[in-house]
C-alpha cells in the first residue's frame, strides 16, 4: 500500500519532468496529432521498487533470525540477488527509452543481467534435475534428468524471454501494466497457497518481491489506463519481466510462471515470422484506430510476394489457414495484419474501442491464469506422482 500511495502522489508530480527532457511519445491512437505523453514512467515505479526493496531487507532478514546464520546469509543472497537483476534491467530499460537501442540489444542485455540470479540460484541451490513426467518414467524407467549447464541456458532465456514478451504485447493503452498486474496477482495466489508447503521459504521469498510490485504496478496502471496521461516505456516492461524471471528461478516455479505467461507466448511464437524478418516487420505493430469511428481496427504491413524468402512464403500460405491473419492482394503487393494477439483479437471481436481491446485483453490473461491453476493443482496428477 505504500508503494501504491507513493508512486500514485510521485508519477502526476514528476511527469513535466520527462516532458521538458523530451521524454514523450505520441499516442498513436488517439485523433489529436500533437498529443504527446510522457515516456518511461516505469522508471519512477521501478525506482519506488527499488527504494521499498531496500527499506524491506532488514524485515526479510529479521523473519528468518532463528534459523542459522548460513541460512540467513542464503536468503540475503537470494534477495540481494533479485535486486542487482532487477536494478540493472530498469537502468537497461530506461537506457532503451532514452536511446532506442536495437533489437540485438534487446536479447543481449537481459542474458547479462540475469547472471546474479543464475549465480546465486548455482550456489544455493545448483539442482539442474528435472522430473519427468508420465509417460517418460513407465516407458524409459527415467525419474529424474539431469539437464546440467542447458537449465542455466534455459534460465537465461527465461529472463529474455520475459523482459521481451511483455514488451511486445504493448501499444495499447493499460496493455504492458495490466497484464502484468494480472501475472503479479496470479504469482501471489501461488504463494499463499504455498505457504503451507514445505518450499515455504521460496514463496514467502516470492511475497516480499511481488507485493510492492503489486503496489507501483497498480499506481502505474492508474494513469496508464486509457486515455493514457503517461506511457510505461521499455524501463517498465524490462523491470516487470526481470522481476518475474527472478520470482520464477529463485522461488523454484519457473515452469508455473511460464503457465502465467500463456497469452504472452502465443504473441511471441504468433510474431516470430515478423521478429526474425521472414515477413516484413513495420516499427509499430499496435492495432491502428479507424480514420472516422473511434474504433481500433487490425494493423497491416504491406510488401511484394518477391521480397519474400522459402520461409515467408510458407508462412504466408499457412497463416489465414490457421485464421491468425488476414491477407489481401492487390496487383503485386500484398497486404497482411500484423501478427499480434491484439490483432487476432481484434479479428475474432471486430474493431472496438481501446478501452474495450484492454479489457478482453485483461479477461484473457485472466482466464489463462486460471487455466495455469488448474493445469498446476489438478491436471498435474495426471502427469506426476506427488
Ligand atoms: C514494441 C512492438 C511494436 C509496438 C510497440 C508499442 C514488436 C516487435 N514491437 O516495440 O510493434 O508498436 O512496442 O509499444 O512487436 N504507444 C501508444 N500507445 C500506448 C503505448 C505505446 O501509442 O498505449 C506508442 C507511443 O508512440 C510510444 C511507443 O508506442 O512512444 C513506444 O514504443 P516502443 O516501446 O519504443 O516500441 P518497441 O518496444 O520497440
Ligand atoms: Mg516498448
Amino acid at each position: 500500500m505504500i508503494s501504491f500511495l507513493i508512486t500514485w502522489y510521485l508519477i502526476p508530480e514528476l511527469s513535466h519532468l520527462f516532458l521538458s527532457a523530451n521524454l514523450a511519445g505520441k499516442d498513436l491512437n488517439k485523433r489529436l496529432n500533437d498529443y504527446r505523453v510522457p515516456e518511461g514512467v516505469g522508471v519512477i515505479a521501478g525506482a519506488i521498487y527499488l527504494v521499498c526493496l531496500f527499506c524491506m531487507i532488514p524485515f526479510y532478514v529479521l523473519h528468518s533470525k532463528d534459523d542459522a546464520s548460513s541460512t540467513m546469509l542464503t536468503n540475503l543472497s537470494l534477495y540481494l540477488s533479485a535486486l542487482l537483476s532487477i536494478c540493472c534491467m530498469i537502468l537497461l530499460g530506461f537506457t532503451d527509452d532514452v536511446l532506442n537501442l536495437r533489437w540485438r540489444h534487446k536479447l543481449v542485455l537481459p542474458t547479462i543481467a540475469s547472471l546474479p540470479i543464475l549465480m546465486v540460484y548455482y550456489v544455493t541451490y545448483g539442482n539442474t534435475n528435472i522430473v519427468m513426467p508420465f509417460p517418460v518414467p513407465q516407458l524409459f524407467n527415467v525419474n529424474v534428468f539431469d539437464l546440467g549447464i542447458l537449465y542455466y541456458v534455459y534460465m537465461g532465456m527465461l529472463a529474455v524471454f520475459c523482459t521481451n514478451a511483455i514488451n511486445i504485447l504493448a501499444g495499447v493503452n493499460g496493455v504492458e501494466c495490466g497484464q502484468s498486474i494480472v501475472i503479479a496477482i496470479s504469482v501471489l495466489l501461488n504463494s499463499l497457497l504455498n505457504l503451507n508447503s514445505e518450499c515455504w521459504n521460496e514463496h514467502m521469498f516470492s511475497l516480499y518481491l511481488v507485493c510492492p510490485f503489486i503496489g507501483v504496478s497498480s499506481a502505474v496502471l492508474y494513469y496508464n489506463w486509457y486515455p493514457s496521461k503517461v506511457f510505461v516505456g521499455d524501463t517498465f516492461c524490462y523491470f516487470a519481466g526481470m522481476t518475474f524471471a527472478a520470482l520464477g528461478i529463485l522461488g523454484h516455479f519457473s515452469k508455473t510462471m511460464l503457465m502465467f505467461f500463456i497469452p504472452q507466448i502465443f504473441n511471441f511464437v504468433l510474431s516470430v515470422p515478423q521478429l526474425f524478418h521472414f515477413i516484413p516487420c513495420p516499427r509499430h505493430r499496435l492495432p491502428r484506430l479507424h480514420s472516422t469511428e473511434d474504433k481500433l481496427v487490425m494493423s497491416t504491413v504491406k510488401f511484394k510476394y518477391s521480397d519474400l524468402g522459402i520461409l515467408g512464403r510458407v508462412f504466408l500460405y499457412l497463416l489465414p489457414i490457421l485464421g491468425l491473419s488476414k491477407i489481401t492482394v492487390e496487383d503485386e503487393h500484398i497486404t497482411m495484419t500484423n501478427l499480434t494477439i491484439l490483432n487476432v483479437i481484434l479479428k475474432v471481436v471486430g474493431d472496438t474501442h481501446e478501452q474495450t481491446l484492454t479489457v478482453y485483453l485483461l479477461l484473457l490473461q485472466v482466464f489463462c491464469s486460471m487455466v495455469a491453476f488448474l493445469i498446476r493443482y489438478q491436471l498435474v496428477h495426471l502427469f506426476y506422482d506427488e
